[in-house]
């Protein structure tokens, strides 16, 4: 048995190699310092992680660290202050690196956020890979960022876009998966885990007729990359984004990662400096990878903190990480279930899903339900979740989200079951 723990206290798992443990949530919410936040007189019950998670203190101090001992810009100083920021800055993209299976760093690109990311795939690869009549495959369970890009793709290229659609459970349906994906089909971007219905898509199947057909295939990991092992050497996509914001580490950070091949063949996204070798007035080379993609000054703090949130991550182990949500969830799913007229959208089967739990009641709005919950120091989501047309699928107009993470726990759906039946009884429903 290995117990892996940090000078300040965040390692608190206890793992035996290869078999997942439970997390000790009451030490995990003591790094939290929100989470002792009064809200509205209450304690904070946080079930809002996939909007944002909450970010330790290791992930605070590492910001205000860097302010205080490193700040410099990168990548083109030569003193001592912009060597130590240029290294934090590039530690964290090999750690990165590694947090996903071990790739290599060059094909790390830092940008903004998830949304920026498909954004960088869709204005360069898509720019240059797709033509007038071409098909672009997504799921009918995708957030605005892996939708949106690509229906304005498709028009100004008047490519097609097609869709996989879902089961009523909530599940991708494969069954005319063949029809779909065709010998046109250049691209299929879909969410690897929804925000809404937590679905877990069966990328393996999906990648596997994508590749027969030579599809290059984009994964939005947005949702999946906090709460669950990924690993990008042997997933089979193509590009995979995800945001730092929802797994510990500051907002205005977001990873693209992308097979070398492509990115190297890709132009840039944005122009400026960093991002080229020679600038002559009428001949310009590109920089190498990642470089090519980061022009101007990044956001160097918060990519230099998310290596704490990353490093808290891998303390508790994604495995144990995903075994503890799996359990909420399973738990969440039986208690809100048991509350009459409470209906939950998405797989029941916590394998198959991850722990954004959208609900809804026919008889409350969601948005009176979040207020309701919000005076009871509750937070959750209501409404579309940036998925207007997955919601519209579902036949509702929004629905309520509690979304699980590592500091939540049983005492925290306890609360939002009390306040529920609570809030059923104040509206005389
Ligand atoms: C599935 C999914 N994809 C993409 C995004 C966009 O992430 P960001 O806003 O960090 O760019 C989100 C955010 O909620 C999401 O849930």
């Amino acid at each position: 048995m290995a117990r892996r723990m940090s000078a300040d206290g965040y390692g608190k798992i206890i793992s035996i190699v290869g078999k997942p443990m439970g997390l000790d949530v009451e030490r995990i919410k003591a790094d939290f310092p929100i989470l002792i936040e009064p809200i509205n007189g209450h304690r904070l019950v946080y079930l809002d992680s996939a909007a944002t998670s909450q970010k330790p203190r290791v992930v605070i101090n590492a910001i205000l660290d860097y302010y205080r001992k490193s700040n410099a810009n990168i990548h083109r100083g030569l003193h001592a202050l912009a060597e130590r920021a240029t290294e934090s800055y590039e530690k964290t993209r090999r750690h990165v690196a590694q947090f996903v299976g071990g790739v290599d760093p060059h094909e790390i690109i830092f940008t903004r956020g998830a949304t920026e990311s498909i954004n960088l795939v869709a204005y360069t690869w898509g720019e240059t890979n797709i033509g007038e009549g071409d098909e672009i495959v997504i799921t009918e369970m995708e957030h605005h960022a892996n939708l949106v890009p690509w229906v304005i793709l498709a028009q100004r290229k008047k490519a097609i876009l097609k869709r996989i659609p879902i089961t009523v459970c909530g599940h991708i349906d494969l069954s005319s998966i063949e029809d779909i994906i065709t010998s046109r089909t250049k691209l299929v971007a879909l969410s690897h885990m929804s925000n809404v219905l937590g679905t877990i898509s069966p990328l393996a199947e999906i990648i596997a007729v994508a590749k027969r057909h030579g599809a290059v295939v984009l994964a939005d990991g947005a949702q999946a990359a906090p709460h669950m092992p990924v690993n990008l050497t042997t997933l089979g996509v193509d590009f995979y984004a995800f945001s730092s914001h929802k797994m510990l580490g500051p907002t205005g950070v977001g990873v693209l990662w992308g097979r070398r091949a492509l990115l190297e063949a890709m132009p840039p996204f944005n122009f400026g400096c960093e991002m080229n070798r020679e600038v002559r007035y009428d001949r310009i080379t590109w920089n190498d990878l990642p470089h090519k993609f980061e022009a101007g000054t990044p956001n160097i703090a918060d990519v230099v903190a998310f290596d704490a949130a990353l490093t808290y991550l891998e303390d508790l182990g994604m495995e144990n990480v995903r075994a503890h949500e799996m359990e909420l969830t399973k738990y969440a799913i039986e208690q809100l279930s048991a509350i009459p007229g409470i209906e939950i959208q998405g797989p029941q089967e916590p394998e198959q899903r991850g722990g954004a739990i959208s609900f809804t009641d026919p008889n409350i709005h969601p948005h009176d339900i979040s207020t309701f919950l919000d005076s009871k120091g509750i937070a959750i989501r209501a409404g579309h979740h940036c998925a207007q047309p997955l919601v519209r699928t579902l036949g509702k107009v929004a629905t309520a989200r509690a979304s699980l993470y590592i500091y939540n726990d049983q005492g925290d759906i306890d609360a939002l079951c009390d306040a529920l039946i609570e809030m059923r009884k104040y509206f005389g429903v």
